[in-house]
């Protein structure tokens, strides 16, 4: 185990407490990157008592699991529109940067008012770019991990806490 059920808790509350400073008086769009970030926004979302409105995207990044390819793809659209709206993305983990780096330039396209990111988890190591966090939750070793939402090959994903996945376990 790597991070506890009730390190989480804590720290979701603090981040939901940093969001709302910043986006509160904003009435933004909270973007839940699927699948890996749906357990954190339905924790986050239930800690924010201000306007806000939710919708999802899905992007997928090919290439095999050792190097990127660098090619992300969105293979699920938001289904509103953004224009002059507050964009907060919510994903799972920033690994090498490359998810994030994609989905900020393509709905910074669509001319929002402004988009900011919030991962639960960042692992600094693998960035190929220095990747915009606004809200991060932990800094964590780069080590595979499953749980709170992520998986490994679609498994793990109910766990409470974020558990390290070592090669003799696979
Ligand atoms: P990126 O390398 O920052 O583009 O990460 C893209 C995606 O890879 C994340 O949103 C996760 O879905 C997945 N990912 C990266 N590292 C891990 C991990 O340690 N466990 C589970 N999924 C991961």
């Amino acid at each position: 185990m790597l991070i506890g059920e009730e390190e989480i808790r804590n720290r979701v509350a603090e981040i939901s407490r940093d969001v709302r400073d910043q986006l509160g008086e904003l009435d933004p769009i909270i973007v839940c990157v699927l699948k890996g970030a749906f357990v954190f926004v339905a924790d986050l979302v239930r800690q924010l008592d201000f306007p806000f409105s939710v919708d999802f995207l899905r992007a997928s990044s090919y290439g095999n699991s050792v190097v990127s390819t660098g090619e992300v793809k969105l293979e699920l659209d938001l289904q509103q529109a953004i224009s002059n709206r507050h964009v907060l993305v919510v994903e799972d983990i920033v690994d090498t940067g490359l998810t994030v780096q994609y989905l900020k330039a393509n709905l910074e396209s669509r001319n929002p008012a402004s988009v900011s990111v919030c991962s639960l988890l960042h692992k600094p190591a693998n960035n190929v770019k220095l990747a915009a966090v606004d809200f991060c939750g932990f800094e964590i070793p780069n080590d595979f991990v499953v749980g709170y939402g992520l998986d490994w090959q679609g498994y793990y994903r109910n766990l409470p806490f974020i558990a390290q996945v070592h090669e003799t376990d696979t």
